[in-house]
């Protein structure tokens, strides 16, 4: 069933992805508002930024960083309220970088079981050693 927010004209539902993991879920809060009384945009780039890091950490097994963030489009806003579901897969793994994919999706607080896709982004994070240098990765069979 469509969703439709008082203040939103769009109602683009769609399905969860099945070949990505849920990552993080989290709930913004009126602290997380930007002057339009949305949610601030740095506040779901963060958001993705920790929800991003879990499936390259689980992979290197040590210390990463983020080092760019190449694509970041946020496709419909976030509202006090949404439960956001933070879904993420492995698409490249370098030689020190794996590049992730995170997609989020909103319920809305009435329209619970709908979901909205609010942002997607690529984000690469580098595998790094004691000292901050970029380590090379061990490939495992069993990952992409
Ligand atoms: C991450 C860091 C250690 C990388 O060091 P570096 O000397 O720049 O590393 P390199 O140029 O060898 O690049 C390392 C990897 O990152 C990748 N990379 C670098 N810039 C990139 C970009 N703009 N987009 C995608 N990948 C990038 C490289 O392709 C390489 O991947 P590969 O080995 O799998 O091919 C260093 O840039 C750093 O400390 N940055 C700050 C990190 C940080 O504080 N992040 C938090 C955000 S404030």
């Amino acid at each position: 069933m469509p969703v439709t927010h008082p203040n939103d004209s769009r109602t683009t539902t769609t399905t969860l992805p099945t070949d990505a993991e849920l990552v993080l879920k989290v709930i913004p809060m009126p602290a997380d508002c930007n002057a339009n009384g949305d949610i601030f945009g740095g506040w779901v780039m963060a958001q993705v930024d920790l929800a991003g890091a879990v499936l390259p950490a689980r992979y290197v097994q040590g210390r990463i960083a983020t080092v760019a963030v190449n694509e970041f489009v946020f496709k419909q806003p976030v509202k006090v309220g949404d439960i956001l579901s933070f879904f993420s897969r492995i698409a490249r793994i370098g030689n020190t970088s794996i590049t992730v994919t995170v997609e989020v999706f909103a319920e809305r607080i009435r329209q619970q079981g709908s979901y909205l896709k609010v942002t997607q982004a690529n984000i690469t994070y580098v595998a790094i050693d004691d000292n901050g240098q970029p380590k090379t990765i061990e490939r495992k069979a069993s990952a992409a």
